[in-house]
């Protein structure tokens, strides 16, 4: 199939590659800075940079919409596709209706829409990713687009779904938690503990442990260890004390130790 990417950031520096390697042709890449989409093309076999949202002369049939969740509708706005062409956007949290409505209103042609978003956490100048373990969820705005992209799903990912947006919503929100968070707690412990001196990596055998267990557990629950989980309160109160010019980092700690604190109390 023939495809165009709208948007050259984390989603679409893998992406793109991937439907490539899946045997489809990238023929154009749209970013507002030409650099950031010169810089996907120069991984690509023979894709163009384009800088315009004006792609009503396309050739390809679907385009992908890879840009921040926020500039969605704005995008939308100002794009113009061909007639009868399958956009689709990559969010885990925006519903299908907003980019149906969207493009009902802002383009003077029909256009097809649907969803193609992959669970995982992509970051651009990383080494491509196989998508083949990677889940993919799809909607389509009626079932023959569904089944295409269906089957474009799995021609990458040995897990595929068909998920209402709703759901999609509340599976992006637990991502969100499960990644996202995660990792913005690492860099603040990256961060108290190169303060002290010693390199992040004096924590690589806890974190990969507390990964590990986490895993294999069937409730990450089950395997929680930690001040707040045994009752030690002298320590959270300590641990405290020490954030006491770091308010903001105080609040994050107090909040998870009371949830921690509730949930073991039932
Ligand atoms: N990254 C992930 O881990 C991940 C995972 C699953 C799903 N997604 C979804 O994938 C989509 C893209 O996310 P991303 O992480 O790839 O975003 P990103 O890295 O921030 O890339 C954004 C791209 O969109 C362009 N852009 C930003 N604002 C724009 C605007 N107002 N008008 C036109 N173009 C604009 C940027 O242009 P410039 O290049 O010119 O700056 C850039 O090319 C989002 O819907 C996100 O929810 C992301």
């Amino acid at each position: 199939m023939e495809i165009s990417f709208i948007g050259a950031g984390n989603m679409a520096w893998h992406l793109a590659p991937a439907l490539e390697n899946a045997g489809h042709h990238i023929n154009e890449v749209y970013s507002r800075q030409l650099t950031h989409a010169r810089q996907l093309v120069s991984n690509l076999y023979d894709a163009h940079t384009h800088s315009s949202l004006n792609l009503a002369d396309s050739v390809s049939r679907l385009f992908v919409l890879a840009v921040p969740d926020d500039a969605i509708d704005a995008v939308c706005q100002r794009l113009v596709l061909p007639e009868n062409a399958l956009l689709v956007h990559t969010s885990g949290s925006i519903a299908l209706s907003s980019l149906e409505d969207g493009m009902r209103v802002y383009s003077d042609v029909p256009v097809h829409t649907g969803v193609f978003y992959a669970l995982q956490t992509f970051t651009k100048n990383q080494p491509f990713m196989s998508f083949e373990r990677i889940p993919v969820c799809v909607e389509g705005g009626d079932a023959v687009i569904e089944e295409l992209l269906v089957d474009l799903a799995q021609q990458l990912s040995d897990t595929v779904y068909v998920l209402p947006s709703p759901e999609r919503q509340r599976l992006h929100l637990s991502a969100v938690f499960a990644a996202n968070f995660t990792n913005h707690l690492l860099g603040i412990s990256h961060d108290l503990i190169t303060d002290l001196g010693l390199s992040f990596e004096t924590l690589h055998p806890l974190i990969t442990e507390t990964i590990r267990k986490a895993l294999a557990a069937s409730n990450p629950t089950d395997v929680q260890t930690g001040p707040a989980r045994r009752g030690d309160l002298g320590t959270v109160e300590s641990h405290l004390g020490l954030l006491e010019d770091q308010p903001h980092l105080s609040e994050i700690y107090q909040v998870l130790t009371s949830n921690i604190q509730r949930v073991y109390r039932s």
